[in-house]
């Protein structure tokens, strides 16, 4: 069920209304029905409550987590690297507990989502319900043989053999729409990239780190403790070529000339020391 408010108590605590017809009993005492809807409540025991509308991510901590779920630092990049707008059409494979889906589909236009696995699907529908999303589906799938049902501007993939959805990538993807591939192991990016053809042109592999810090008082430094991990990102551009090209590259005839002179010195002394060489054997 969606939450709809947030209750702050003075302590800090929060607490989640998910029914506004109900009253709700919490540490600090009762908050009555008839003022869920208020700014700021007295509870039966006197203390001061506030109240707040609840957002997607008040929501969003909720969801099922059948699958290990992607990593909001790698979320937000995707979305600002790929320029992601509210008219983008996304398909996100696999879906496994949806985080990545739901959070593009809060954003975008429309998002179709796959996997494999039928228990993931229930609870990504689960969570679609959950969130009251209305632009997004998901479908018990394979991506390596998914035939799109229209051209998206973007495709998130989370699965173990990447390199597989390339072909499906290209009947997929519109002209210049991105690739995503998030990979927990490097060499899967690596396998994904040496298959690479020339209609994909791959921009960077990368990998966020984030530390948190501690600041309380005087104290103010890194937390003991950090996520070390969670995957590789790697953007690839979908820029189908019309006619077979050839990377030419481009050279700088001052740079050239001076690696010409250059050559043509080592070839003369590299003749001199041939010489040298000569005269020894000659002795
Ligand atoms: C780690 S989970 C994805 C988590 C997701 N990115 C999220 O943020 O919630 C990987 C999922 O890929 C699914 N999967 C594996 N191979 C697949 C395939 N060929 N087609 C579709 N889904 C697949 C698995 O069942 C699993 O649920």
């Amino acid at each position: 069920m969606k939450v709809k408010r947030i209750a702050l108590s003075p302590s800090g605590k929060k607490y989640s209304i998910n029914d506004l017809n109900i009253s709700l009993n919490i540490n600090e005492g009762e908050l009555p029905r008839t003022k869920l809807k208020d700014d700021l409540i007295q509870t039966s025991k006197g203390e001061y409550v506030h109240l707040y509308d609840a957002n997607f991510k008040d929501n969003f901590v909720n969801i099922q987590k059948p699958a290990a779920i992607i990593n909001p630092k790698d979320a937000g990049m995707i979305i600002a690297k790929t320029g992601m707008t509210k008219d983008f059409v996304v398909i996100d494979a696999g879906a496994g507990s949806g985080a990545l889906a739901c959070t593009l589909a809060s954003l975008c236009k429309k998002v179709y989502c796959y996997d494999i696995n039928e228990k993931h699907v229930e609870a990504v529908n689960q969570n679609i319900s959950d969130l009251e999303l209305n632009n997004i589906t998901c479908e018990l799938k394979d991506v390596y043989t998914l035939e799109p049902v229209e051209k998206v501007d973007l495709m998130t993939i989370d699965v173990p053999e990447p390199w597989r959805v390339l072909e499906v990538a290209k009947k997929a993807l519109k002209k210049g729409g991105y690739l995503v591939l998030y990979t927990p192991q490097i060499t899967q990016a690596q396998k994904a990239i040496l298959e690479l053809d020339q209609d994909f042109h791959h921009e960077v592999t990368c990998e966020l780190i984030k530390r948190d810090w501690e600041i309380e008082g005087e104290k103010v430094r890194p937390s003991h403790t950090m996520l070390g991990h969670t995957a590789f990102l790697t953007f690839i551009r979908y820029y189908p070529k019309l006619v077979e090209t050839k990377i030419v590259k481009k050279t700088n005839p001052k740079k050239s000339a001076r690696l010409e002179r250059l050559k043509h010195k080592k070839e003369l002394s590299a003749e001199e020391e041939l010489k040298t060489m000569n005269s020894f054997n000659e002795i």
